[in-house]
């Protein structure tokens, strides 16, 4: 007896035997093209749209993937409480051809993300004048890592206020629930160490986040523009206080930021007003 594929095979020819052979067609938008044949039964052919269509459904739909991953990182960006600011700051937009020190930096931060999650990994402290590009480089770890870890993005004095709130009678959260929610988020940036007063008690919540992120070996960056334990006044072992300070030179790595604020160099082509 013979099976189905054989009778259908003696009545049609081969199925899909001609898949691949062209022929010159006129497309409406691109004049003289080939066409594919996609199938074949018998003497049947479908052929496919105009080579030229045929690229550009390709492109359109490779345009589309690629704005669905993006909409994904950005909702997961947004997720993370990274400002719509630094949306598109990422690797590829710092610039560090200006010098070596900006080259260097840009390599730390790099190297960094690739370690996320790592045990060995420790802390990342980047330091140095306003505008020199910390706040970025940080937000492009977060780009490159946003897809596979969690990531929380906050400013030292949102970390302070996110511990003092639940103090409040109306609170819906704990304050270990906050502590254990900022130890457990695989790479939380601290922007803006050093901006608050330094009090003991602002001390005691920074130590208690960073202590317990260093005990469970999770990963970290601390940004400020406080010198390290240099110069006479504020800095960031007298603002972080000893306890924290000691434990950071343990497990992090410095990065100093030491040339000009990038801010504005790029801005105003067009008479904008005066910005005083
Ligand atoms: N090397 C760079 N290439 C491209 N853009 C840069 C570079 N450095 C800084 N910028 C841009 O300049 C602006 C300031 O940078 P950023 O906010 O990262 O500075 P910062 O060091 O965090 O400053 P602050 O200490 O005031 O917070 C941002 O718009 C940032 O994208
Ligand atoms: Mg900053
Ligand atoms: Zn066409």
């Amino acid at each position: 007896m013979q099976s189905v594929g054989d009778v259908l095979k003696n009545y049609f020819g081969e199925i899909n035997a001609h898949v691949g052979e062209q022929k010159n067609i006129t497309c409406d938008s691109h004049g003289e093209r080939v066409a594919t044949v996609i199938a074949s039964f018998g003497k049947k052919r479908i052929y496919s749209s105009c080579s030229a269509c045929v690229e550009l459904e390709k492109q359109k739909e490779l345009d589309k993937e690629a704005r669905q991953r993006q909409a994904i990182v950005q909702k997961k960006l947004n997720a993370a409480g990274i400002p719509k600011f630094y949306a598109q700051k990422n690797f590829d937009a710092f610039d560090d051809s200006f010098n070596t020190e900006a080259r260097n930096a840009k390599k730390s931060f790099q190297a960094y993300a690739q370690f996320i999650n790592v045990d060995t990994c420790g802390f990342l402290v980047g330091y140095g004048a306003t505008g020199t590009g910390k706040t970025h480089l940080a937000i492009a770890v977060a780009h490159s890592v946003i897809t596979r870890y969690t990531v929380a993005y906050m400013m030292a004095s949102d970390i302070i206020r996110a511990i003092r709130e639940t103090w409040s009678r109306n609170s819906t959260k704990t304050e270990n629930q906050v502590l254990y929610e900022l130890a457990d988020v695989d790479l939380l940036i601290i922007d803006e160490v050093g901006v608050q007063f330094g009090t003991e008690s602002e001390q005691n919540h920074l130590f208690e986040v960073i202590n317990k992120r260093i005990l469970d070996l999770k990963t970290t960056i601390i940004l400020t523009n406080l010198v390290l334990d240099s110069g006479d006044g504020r800095n960031l072992r007298t603002f972080l206080g000893e306890r924290t300070y000691d434990r950071l030179k343990e497990v992090a790595t410095t990065v100093r930021f030491n040339w000009g604020s990038y801010r504005g160099t790029n801005k105003f082509t067009q008479p904008q007003g005066e910005m005083r």
